[in-house]
């Protein structure tokens, strides 16, 4: 087990290169075995959820070959199970749904448990996958789903789910004439996703609006496909240099994907500004508290709740943050409050008023976001900070010590 240790104080200067997306990458990897021939993908980032998807892809029977960020990917002798052992540290494997689905007709995908921001249930998907045909019995723990070819539908989500919208772009790629999704999620990453399956030779559009359709196809050929970058991780980027007051150069940082991040940076006070190959942001006078409210993209995200709480604790002022899409996504506030935060919480509400000063001392991460919130704070924290649980963070922010030393961090990942 591994802490990381952060001295803080020092502002951040300089540039990093923001990697390929961990939430595009993980759909688009497992989308590729419905490519007969093999894909090649690239700029995916080196994470552990990107390890347990190339260990799931493995186990359904597909030959993967990885170096650096370039991913090779062919099916040979498709199984439809994903197991247990698996889903459980990866929800995202229920993404293996669609595909499988479309291409054997079968699949035997462990239901994901709950996890620590929330319940998480996958109806939507299912419900969506049979009304194009597939039946699913839930057999100890698993969920088993059968169809014969699947027919495209048209399909109402009650809410815009990101993996579900992911799932049956996938399974409609192949199935037999056109599905229409609407309410479908509008995130950059399911349009990174459609992209793919287009230049594999699929027939979808309207990605990036809340209807698209899809013209199923009877088979999808070879391709070589870059990742988008990860707006997340930039987001987290941006805070970081905020709140140590310092400036950074975030190299292919996606300025458009980040709209409503950078409004509310602005409102703050954060000065960015797009240059050709990457974004410049940097504190302009004192921090300012805001309101926010997390939503469906294009609104506020939810993964970048926990960040922009950690600039909130030291703005001057009272700022307001509600989390509409996940029922339990605030185990970082409790953690903040230990480092000096000034935070109440009511309901699906936290209410944050400013402090001159954080002062170091542990603090335990729940989950992924979590983390880079626990890191932003004790990047300026007076004294010591240490992090427990960083596991959590591995899942998501490729070399994120590195990064971060290299612009002027004191941090350091030690044995507990
Ligand atoms: C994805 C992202 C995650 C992000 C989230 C919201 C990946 C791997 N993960 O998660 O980082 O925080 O989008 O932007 O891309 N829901 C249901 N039934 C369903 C599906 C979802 O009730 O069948 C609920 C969920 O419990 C949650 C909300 O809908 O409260 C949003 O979930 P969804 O958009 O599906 O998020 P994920 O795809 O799980």
């Amino acid at each position: 087990m591994k802490k990381l240790i952060i001295g803080g104080g020092l502002p951040l200067k300089g540039r990093i290169r923001i990697s390929g997306s961990k939430n595009a990458a993980l759909p688009i990897l497992l989308a590729s075995i419905m490519v007969e021939n093999g894909v090649t993908l690239s700029n995916v980032p080196n994470l552990r959820d990107i390890n347990t998807t190339i260990k799931l892809l493995s186990l359904l029977g597909c030959a993967v070959e990885q170096n650096q960020g370039e991913v090779k990917i062919k099916p040979q002798n498709l199984l439809p199970e994903a197991p247990y052992d698996l889903v459980r540290t990866m929800r995202a494997s229920v993404l293996c749904l669609g595909p499988l689905l479309g291409i054997l007709g079968q699949a035997k995908v462990a239901l994901p448990g709950g996890c620590a921001i929330g319940a998480r249930p996958v109806d939507l998907h299912l419900s969506a996958l049979e009304q194009m045909g597939a039946e699913f019995d839930l057999e100890s723990g698993y969920i088993i789903g059968r169809c014969q070819k699947l027919r495209g539908a048209h399909i109402h989500f009650d809410f815009p789910t990101v993996g579900g919208t992911e799932n049956l772009l996938m399974a409609a790629a192949l199935a037999e004439g056109e599905t229409v999704l609407e309410n479908a999620a509008r995130e950059p990453e399911v349009v990174d996703l459609a992209n793919f399956l287009n230049k594999c030779g699929a027939k979808i559009s309207g990605q990036g609006t809340s209807i698209i359709r899809i013209q199923g196809v009877s088979s999808l050929s070879p391709c070589k496909y870059r990742i988008m970058p990860d707006r997340i991780e930039a987001g987290t980027y941006m805070i970081a240099a905020a709140i140590t007051d310092g400036e950074l150069f975030l190299e292919e940082c996606p300025f458009n994907e980040l709209d409503a991040v950078i409004y509310k940076l602005r409102e703050m006070g954060v000065w960015i500004q797009e240059g050709k190959t990457g974004v410049l942001v940097r504190r302009q006078g004192t921090l300012t508290g805001v309101d926010v409210v997390t939503l469906p993209f294009p609104g506020f995200p939810t993964d970048m709740q926990a960040q922009i709480i950690a600039l909130m604790c030291i703005a001057e002022g009272s700022s307001m943050i509600k989390e509409t899409i996940f029922e339990n996504r605030f185990m970082h506030v409790l953690e903040l409050v230990r480092l000096g935060a000034n935070i109440k919480l009511s309901g699906q509400t936290a209410m944050v008023r400013g402090v001159r000063e954080l002062i170091g001392a542990p603090v335990m991460a729940s989950d992924l976001r979590a983390s880079a919130c626990l890191v932003l704070a004790g990047l300026i924290a007076k004294g010591k900070t240490e992090v427990y649980r960083i596991y959590h963070l591995d899942r998501g922010y490729e070399k994120i010590e590195q990064k971060l030393v290299n612009v002027g961090a004191r941090i350091a990942r030690v044995n507990v």
